[in-house]
């Protein structure tokens, strides 16, 4: 696992450039732009500056959905309409910012993804109270309980809007190694299920937990969403795997499959993030997605 970085100025680069910048994505790298390619206005980055949470935990973010631009996770008894639509405006062109600079950027994808929802993250990360499944200072590989993916990748875009601080984080080895450290029979997916009996059993056996009921989950998003419960939930595993910090300057970006490198946030204030799905079919190097990963272990198709 890497941190590769961007050279600042470089928006449109050659297709040879941005597919080795894909493939370094897929594999598990981190991409980090010292100075973020999408800057904010002064005065918006100061509107966000000053907004406070009121309540850290019923709001964990601030959500902007891009596909309905609907805006969620403010405080609606105490947030002025005002300024619910100025932070709504700023949501809104910060997640177009992003798609068109990515758009470019990561040409080889050429947009075939689904964007998914854009957040705003004022509250300080370290020390916060949160259920230990929800806590983000924990490593984990990132799975959405209400939005299956289907195996689809969750590639994500971050800016540290903070004036001054580092947002500090720590990654450990991508999803095909870390897998691969449990047991790959009791932990590989059931196909063709959500999960049978025994698999079920298995699954309670090395501590992956009951079966958490699914909707219109693939056997591939169940595994995920199980996954991500079960790294968090593993003291051992969280005390000795691998570990990479890494702490992103006051005006940086970066961008991660979070699916893919398992991360934790330790201390920060004021983040922006985007959210992609992007589709199988895209990737420039479908072998070491974690849906072909899994599907190897599991000799079946999974999505
Ligand atoms: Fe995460």
């Amino acid at each position: 696992m890497a941190v590769v970085t961007i050279p600042a100025g470089v928006a449109d680069p050659a297709p040879e450039q941005a597919r080795a910048w894909c493939e370094q994505l897929e594999a598990g790298d981190i991409l980090y732009f010292p100075e973020t390619p999408v800057p904010l206005d002064a005065d918006d980055t100061s509107f966000l500056l000053g907004q406070q949470q009121t309540d850290s935990s019923l709001h964990k973010n601030i959500a902007y959905k891009p596909n309905i631009d609907k805006l969620s996770g403010f405080d609606a008894k105490t947030a002025s309409p005002a300024a619910v639509e100025r932070l709504h405006g700023i949501m809104r062109k910060y997640s177009q910012t992003v798609t068109a600079f990515l758009t470019r950027f990561l040409s080889p994808y050429q947009a075939n993804w689904q964007l998914d929802y854009a957040s705003f993250r004022p509250q300080e990360e370290q020390g916060r109270d949160l259920p230990l499944r929800r806590r983000n200072d924990l490593l984990h590989t990132d799975a959405f309980p209400t939005r299956p993916t289907h195996g689809a990748r969750i590639l994500r875009f971050f800016n540290n809007i903070h004036p001054a601080r580092t947002r500090d984080w720590v990654v450990s080895d991508p999803f095909a190694e870390t897998v691969r450290q449990f047991a790959p029979k009791e932990i590989a997916p059931q196909p063709g299920s959500v999960l049978g009996r025994a698999g079920k059993a298995a699954a309670r056996a090395v501590g992956l937990g009951a079966a958490i009921p699914s909707l219109k989950r693939s056997p591939y998003d169940d595994f995920m969403m199980r996954f991500h419960n079960f790294l968090k939930e593993n003291p051992r595993w969280q005390a000795e795997c691998a570990k990479y910090p890494f702490q992103f300057p006051a005006g940086s970006s970066w961008m991660v499959y979070t699916d893919t490198v398992p991360h934790a946030v330790l201390a920060g204030q004021y983040a922006l993030e985007q959210t992609f799905l992007v589709r199988p079919q895209a990737m420039v190097r479908p072998e070491v997605s974690p849906l072909r990963v899994l599907e190897e272990i599991a000799q079946a198709r999974l999505a």
